[in-house]
């Protein structure tokens, strides 16, 4: 693909208190971090180690906040709801308006970003291709989204929805979901097997599964690192969410 697709995003809030009911500033700081994470624009995309420099993608996929609602009316691309549930689980309930969330809006023409307090700590989830159109989309809690407000250290780089927006794209977890084992795959060939998932900000390299001497890419979105330690995407991650882009997201990039 040659051309950018640029892709209309609504963000739902939902929030049962005045702080989860984050304001447009937040949410515009979200959209730019994408912008930035999406085209390999991001600032610290120079801190990728020199071994893999000529793996990092630009991924040509742009967001801006939806300009017409679903009735063809002008709109700032933000729903709020104000509702009784203190916080959300991963059951979706957040996406309908009748258990007191927001329903999405047609998931061919948006991309659904709710924002809301999630339970256990969970910082996102996202639905893959291929599911019902009334919970496709992406939830981020509110103190993992965008780089203002209620942001919080060490998840406030707006890194939580690069993640989530990938899944939703059809990316796996950099190291294939098999835990510590060797045999998962993320079937993708340009990112080196590794073992478990990485947090916190590790230092490099870190061999696992024979994967020296450079070891494992865990700077990369789709690890579990802090915000400021992932800031790529590799070529065959781009390729992947191309052929999303191209099957099951078709209808988006009209
Ligand atoms: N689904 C993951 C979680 O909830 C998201 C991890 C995002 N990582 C990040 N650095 N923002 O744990
Ligand atoms: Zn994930
Ligand atoms: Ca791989």
């Amino acid at each position: 693909r040659q051309s950018i697709v640029d892709i209309p995003v609504v963000v739902h809030v939902v929030h049962n208190t005045p702080e989860q009911n984050v304001g447009d500033a937040q949410i515009h700081s979200q959209i730019a971090v994408l912008n930035q994470d999406f085209r390999a624009s991001n600032p610290d995309v120079g801190k990728v180690p020199a071994t893999w420099q000529d793996l990092v993608a630009d991924a040509r996929i742009q967001f801006h906040l939806a300009r017409t609602d679903p009735l063809g009316r002008p709109t700032d691309g933000i729903t709020r709801t104000q509702t009784s549930s203190p916080d959300w689980d991963t059951d979706d309930l957040v996406k309908f308006s009748l258990s007191g969330g927001h329903d999405a809006w047609p998931a061919d023409v948006y991309l659904n970003l709710w924002v809301c307090r999630l339970r256990r700590g969970l910082l996102g989830y996202a639905q893959f291709p291929g599911g019902a159109a009334s919970t496709d989309g992406v939830v981020v809690t509110y103190t993992a989204f965008g780089t203002t407000g209620t942001a919080t250290a060490p998840f406030d780089g707006g890194r939580t929805a690069v993640h989530e927006i990938g899944h939703w794209l059809n990316l796996r977890h950099i190291w294939g979901d098999d835990d510590e084992g060797c045999s998962g795959s993320d079937f993708v060939s340009d990112t080196p097997n590794q073992g478990g998932p990485n947090l916190g900000s590790p230092s490099f390299p870190h061999v696992t599964c024979n994967n020296g001497p450079d070891g494992d890419m865990f700077m990369n979105y789709m690890d579990y690192t802090d915000d400021a330690a992932m800031f790529m995407f590799t070529k065959g991650q781009a390729a992947r969410m191309d052929a999303a882009l191209d099957h099951a997201r078709m209808p988006l990039t009209r």
